[in-house]
């Protein structure tokens, strides 16, 4: 992390009005929703120039989860330092900057207000417009952002820790819901059944991992929801069904495999959630399903979902790992696409930790 210090312009207050936006625009990415502070620049909406990504994953391994006090905290320390190194690897400065675009929610509320304060504190001394993005919509741009043939409209998975639901993406700002979970996140269930195995957190990319050991088809756990109509999911039978597996086989004195239970129980939601999403497609005509959030970074669902789309010639865009899970690139993406249609988010914004997804169209 680089320890350059940022010493702010003195500067009128910015034009509220100003509604000129060219396609060069360079803009800097504030995410700090949940246990990642990243900041990034990006070049006219979809070249990344830098994503600087400063993990918490250390500070709360002991813990087991997110503790949201400590991330708070983290994210004062580490995201002046992020924003710096950002602008430095760039080759830019603060004075570079088109505008400036911060995650307003959904997410912890004191992580998101370190990111939402320090984005519109930057944009009124430089004298330039704040976007208060949506963390949902701004995974959804992580897509465009990894190809430049992907476009809208699609149908998009966004399964994260906090977050699991099917959108209807008809173009910039304008978005149906599908459907989404009835309980549990997806990443959730991928955490908690960690958890429960004594893997260490995050979970998902530690199943992800010993599934690759174990066989997916060892164990038959439920696959709530797969007949029924619509798009809704459910996580929390299959959760409980891991926990009484286990449970019943320690007491039955059975060999436990645990890369046998990891990988069933991947296989139970790569199953669901592909299913899912081809019928998404199917439903909307859309021509294309674009995979996005933290568990996107799963391997089983990543080529699970990419075979089947395969199959039907819809065509399937999934971003690298490091887009997928949270990073500033995205945000900066989604700021550009709200400034370019006139959108900007008033100075006097709160952020919302319970925002929904929208169309602004
Ligand atoms: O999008 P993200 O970084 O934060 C939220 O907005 O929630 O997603 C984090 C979630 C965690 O639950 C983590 O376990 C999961 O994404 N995750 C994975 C993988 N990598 C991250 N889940 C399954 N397989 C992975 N490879
Ligand atoms: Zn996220």
């Amino acid at each position: 992390m680089s320890d350059a210090v940022i010493t702010l312009p003195v500067l009128e207050p910015q034009e509220a009005s100003r509604t000129d936006w060219d396609d060069d625009s360079l803009v800097l990415g504030i995410e700090t929703s949940c246990d990642e502070t990243s900041a990034s620049v990006i070049r006219g909406g979809r070249r990344i120039l830098s994503n600087v990504i400063a993990s918490q994953n250390d500070l709360h391994v002991d813990y087991g989860g997110i503790v949201p006090e400590i991330a708070a905290r983290a994210h004062i320390e580490a995201l002046t330092p992020a924003i710096a190194e950002a602008l430095v690897s760039a080759d830019a400065t603060l004075w570079d900057l088109d505008a400036v675009g911060a995650t307003l929610g959904p997410g912890l509320a004191g992580s998101l207000l370190i990111g939402v304060a320090e984005g519109k504190a930057l944009a009124a001394a430089l004298g330039i417009p704040f976007a208060g993005v949506n963390h949902l919509e701004a995974h959804l741009y992580s897509a465009l952002l990894a190809d430049s043939k992907a476009r809208w409209p699609g149908v998009a998975l966004i399964i994260s820790g906090g977050h699991t639901l099917l959108v209807h993406a008809r173009d910039d700002g304008d978005y149906g819901l599908l459907g989404g979970t009835l309980d549990d996140a997806a990443g959730e269930a991928f955490d908690k059944v960690a958890r429960f195995l004594g893997l260490d957190y995050p979970g998902g990319p530690e199943i992800d991992r010993l599934s690759l050991l174990g066989d997916p088809g060892a164990i038959r756990f439920p696959r709530a929801m797969l007949r029924a109509p619509g798009f809704d999911v459910s996580y929390s039978g299959l959760k409980t069904a891991v926990v009484n597996y286990v449970r019943r086989a320690e007491a039955a004195g059975e060999e436990i495999v645990v890369a046998d239970v990891a990988a069933s129980f991947q296989q139970a939601v790569v199953d669901v959630q592909v299913a899912k999403t081809i019928s998404a497609a199917e439903h909307t005509g859309a021509p294309r399903v674009f995979l996005c959030g933290g568990v996107a970074a799963n391997s089983g669902l990543r080529g699970g979902l990419a075979a089947a789309c395969a199959e039907r010639a819809i065509d399937f865009h999934v971003p690298p790992p490091e887009l997928c899970t949270d990073n500033a690139a995205m945000v900066g993406a989604c700021a550009t696409a709200m400034l370019r249609r006139g959108l900007r988010t008033p100075l006097d914004a709160s952020p919302d930790p319970n925002l929904p997804l929208v169309s602004q169209a």
